[in-house]
């Protein structure tokens, strides 16, 4: 019978062994831990598509909710304050108060004081908001414990910043609260540069996910193969470390490739891993780099496509600019807004390098027409 294929290429899906993020996920617990001050309670994830943002929020999560926090989990876009108030909240509250209602109705028909109090109280309130809701959890929970709210794909949007100024004024008041959110580096920026972004956001400790080391790369191949029954060389794993680059998505990817070459045999070989990273870098380029690029000007296309030009990096800024036919300063305003995207980096004295592994090569094969439009 054919075992399980234990890796997990797929975006958002917590691996099998989550590795080199152990500092951040002990800093946030202690962080819970240690009191309101703590910095880590207000937490921004930068990354590039398939640095493994979505699946640190989940470990985030995970950690707050074994601390006994409850947690309102949202991706931004339009209305998220609105859902949080009006479906999030409310919903975690009747999870804690499961009697809620119930005991609102008879306390009513029995008539006690404390019953027809809360009714008045009711009736004068005004319509809830994001503030009062929370007020409304954070006073039913135990005192100890607090909300976690994480957003995911963050940008800039009205709501963000008035959640963040709302977090802070519940923060003052010495309320529980913890706020992580994760997108791409170009969002958070545009996101940090805007007028109306609060301090909050500002102070936000800032966590950016890259590349991850070769012995955790390692790791996180190997454990789950052994778990899975199955073995694989030390050569043949080098050559598959190798291969991810060292880069969470793609240690899921050529994982789940280098298995599936084996064909249920007991050892992945050389071989198997050879096909499988090759099969790995194809999906990638349709996975992580097809949307990377769909998230960048027609100029900024242009400009890695002139990159890409060299079979081999870095680049010269001089190259790039004369197959762009634009002079240096143009080009180096490009250049500018591909490093803060973290797209590209400085690679010495005038040249940049991909930083998005196999992105020369997915350009070499796949810069066409409609990708070239300037
Ligand atoms: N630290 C890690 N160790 C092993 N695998 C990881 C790690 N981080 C992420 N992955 C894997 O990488 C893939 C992408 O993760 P995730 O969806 O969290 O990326 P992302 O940064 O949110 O991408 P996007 O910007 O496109 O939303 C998933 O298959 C996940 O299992
Ligand atoms: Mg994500």
């Amino acid at each position: 019978m054919l075992a399980v294929n234990p890796f997990t290429p797929g975006f958002g899906v917590t691996p099998p062994l989550l590795v080199g993020r152990e500092h951040e996920i002990d800093d946030f617990r202690v962080a819970l831990q240690e009191g309101i001050g703590a910095i880590e309670r207000i937490t921004l994830v930068t990354g590039l598509r398939g640095t493994g943002k979505t699946v640190m929020l989940n470990a985030y999560e995970d950690v707050a909710k074994s601390e006994g926090w409850v947690v309102l989990s949202e991706t931004a876009g339009r209305g998220v304050l609105n859902r949080l108030t009006h479906t999030a909240v409310p919903e975690a509250l009747r999870m804690l108060e499961p009697n809620q209602t119930q005991s609102r109705i008879t306390g009513l028909s029995v008539g006690g004081g404390f019953g027809a109090q809360r009714q008045v109280k009711e009736l004068n309130e005004p319509e809830p908001n994001f503030r009062s809701r929370m007020n409304q959890l954070l006073d039913a929970m135990s005192p100890e414990t607090g909300v976690l709210i994480t957003i995911d794909e963050i940008h800039r949007d009205d709501d963000i910043e008035l959640l963040g100024s709302t977090l802070q004024h519940l923060r003052r008041e010495g309320r529980h609260v913890a706020f992580v959110a994760a997108g791409l580096p170009s969002m958070v920026q545009d996101l940090l540069a805007s007028t109306h972004a609060s301090t909050f956001l500002r102070r936000a400790d800032r966590r950016h996910l890259g590349s991850v080391s070769e012995d955790d790369v390692r790791q996180a191949l190997r454990v789950p193969i052994s778990h899975g029954d199955r073995t694989i060389s030390d050569h043949a794993l080098s050559a598959a470390v190798a291969g991810t680059q060292g880069y969470p998505f793609m240690i899921q990817l050529v994982g789940q490739q280098a298995w599936r070459a084996a064909h249920g045999e007991h050892e992945i070989s050389s071989d198997h891993v050879e096909r499988g990273v090759a099969q790995a870098q194809r999906k990638i380029g349709q996975l992580v780099h097809a949307p990377a690029m769909a998230d960048l000007s027609p100029t900024d296309r242009s400009f890695l496509i002139a990159m890409a030009d060299d079979a081999q990096g870095p680049s010269r800024m001089a190259d790039i600019a004369a197959r762009l036919g634009v002079n240096s300063s143009y080009a180096g305003q490009y250049r500018m807004r591909l490093i803060d995207a973290e797209v590209i980096e400085p690679a010495g004295y005038g040249k940049v390098e991909f930083t998005i592994p196999y992105l020369r090569q997915y350009l070499r094969e796949h810069a066409t027409a409609d990708l070239r439009h300037f």
